[in-house]
């Protein structure tokens, strides 16, 4: 169940009850891939850095260690010990960014394995059946993510088998939510909208998935090539097309000031990889810009990342350990980094939603924006 609890222009703060708990929107889903946070972040430290919701993908945890395992040991929760709730991409988009050779056909996709080559079917039926297995709390519709550059044609044809595959990805998920051995019986699916640039497929599309009553609606094929204003004049034009008293979920999306223009066009779903790529790199966000770590500048400098943060990391180390830990090359280093930046995206997610609360989104937005863009 979803409810708006305030709205202020667009931007929604809503509320998401499911199986696995409450969660508060606007949110910021932390990316754990293959069922791990990569920067050797474990599932108990994710409770110390206000993460509401884990992301994993289908195609991943399938091709190892196997969607079969991770039921036969009670399901992804218990697997990877962590009790909120998880949602699972539905192994569309990472089947046409990691794998080798594929085909797509009216069924599915042929594709071949980014770990050991061998061949692997996914059509809609199949995503479900994964994700059923993995039982996490909400499964994505199984969809083709089409290249930015795409012609019309091709993204036309693409976006009507999307929306068939859609129909079939909706009807295994009852069957499969009606099964005795099902381990989540409440598993929720969330369509997803593409079109790549071209408004009027977008439109199109988007009044027709929201038709089908689903849980929550995502929009797909963004930020993958395209301008950002390209990518906000998307969200412009097709979010007041979806249903606004359900969840809106703008994929793979993004830059603190993409997120921060995405909740002003009523998006309230996020995840990206960056604060964790970004942290990996030693490059870590502040209210005043981004730092690369690396530099030479913070050799002695005893402050931590950004004064004032509550994350494992600023309560405790400097700058210049960091620095240290990074240029040795300890996995510490790395860990610090993606713990401050899971945190700092968590912890403005919190402000977004105490600023529309308050009905000061835009004077928030703005006043965020500017300080980030100013340094110190
Ligand atoms: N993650 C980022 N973009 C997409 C998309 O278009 N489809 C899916 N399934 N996942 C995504
Ligand atoms: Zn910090």
């Amino acid at each position: 169940m979803y409810r708006i609890i305030k709205k202020d222009g667009l931007a929604k703060r809503g509320e998401l009850q499911t199986v696995h708990g409450t969660v508060q929107t606007p949110l910021f889903m932390n990316v754990g891939t293959a069922a791990a946070i990569k920067g050797a972040v474990a599932t108990t430290d994710l409770l110390k850095i206000k993460t509401q919701i884990e992301l994993s993908n289908t195609y991943h945890l399938h091709v190892r260690p196997g969607d079969k395992l991770i039921k036969e040991l009670g399901g992804l929760h218990k697997f990877m010990v962590w009790d909120k709730p998880i949602l699972t991409d539905s192994g569309g988009f990472q089947v046409f960014s990691l794998a080798g050779l594929r085909k797509i056909k009216e069924e599915g996709v042929y594709f071949n394995s980014h770990v050991d080559g061998r061949k692997i079917f996914m059509g809609p039926e199949e995503s479900m059946q994964i994700q059923s297995n993995l039982a996490s709390t909400i499964a994505m519709a199984f969809d083709e993510c089409p290249s930015a550059v795409a012609d019309r044609g091709y993204v036309q044809n693409s976006v009507d088998r999307t929306f068939r595959w859609l129909g079939r990805c909706k009807d295994e998920m009852q069957r499969l939510n009606g099964l005795e051995d099902t381990i989540n019986k409440h598993q929720m699916l969330f369509g997803i909208n593409q079109g790549a640039i071209y408004d009027d497929i977008r439109v199109d599309h988007a009044k027709r998935i929201s038709e089908l009553d689903l849980d929550g609606y995502a929009l797909g094929g963004l930020a993958v090539g395209e301008s950002h204003e390209e990518m906000y004049h998307i969200l412009d034009v097709t979010v007041p097309h979806l249903p606004v008293d359900k969840p809106t979920y703008l994929m793979g999306v993004g830059t603190p000031a993409n997120i921060l223009e995405a909740v002003d066009r009523g998006v309230d779903f996020f995840d990206c990889v960056y604060p964790s790529r970004n942290g990996r790199h030693g490059h870590v966000y502040t209210n005043y810009g981004k730092l690369n770590l690396f530099n030479q500048k913070y050799e002695k400098d005893m402050r931590p990342i950004e004064e004032g943060c509550q994350c494992p990391a600023c309560r405790t180390y400097s700058r210049a350990y960091i620095r240290h830990l990074l240029k040795a090359k300890e996995m510490l280093g790395m860990r610090l980094c993606v713990l401050h930046n899971l945190y700092f995206y968590n912890t403005m997610m919190e402000e977004i939603r105490e600023a529309i609360e308050q009905e000061r989104y835009r004077t928030y937005k703005e006043e965020k924006l500017y300080r980030m863009s100013q340094g110190k």
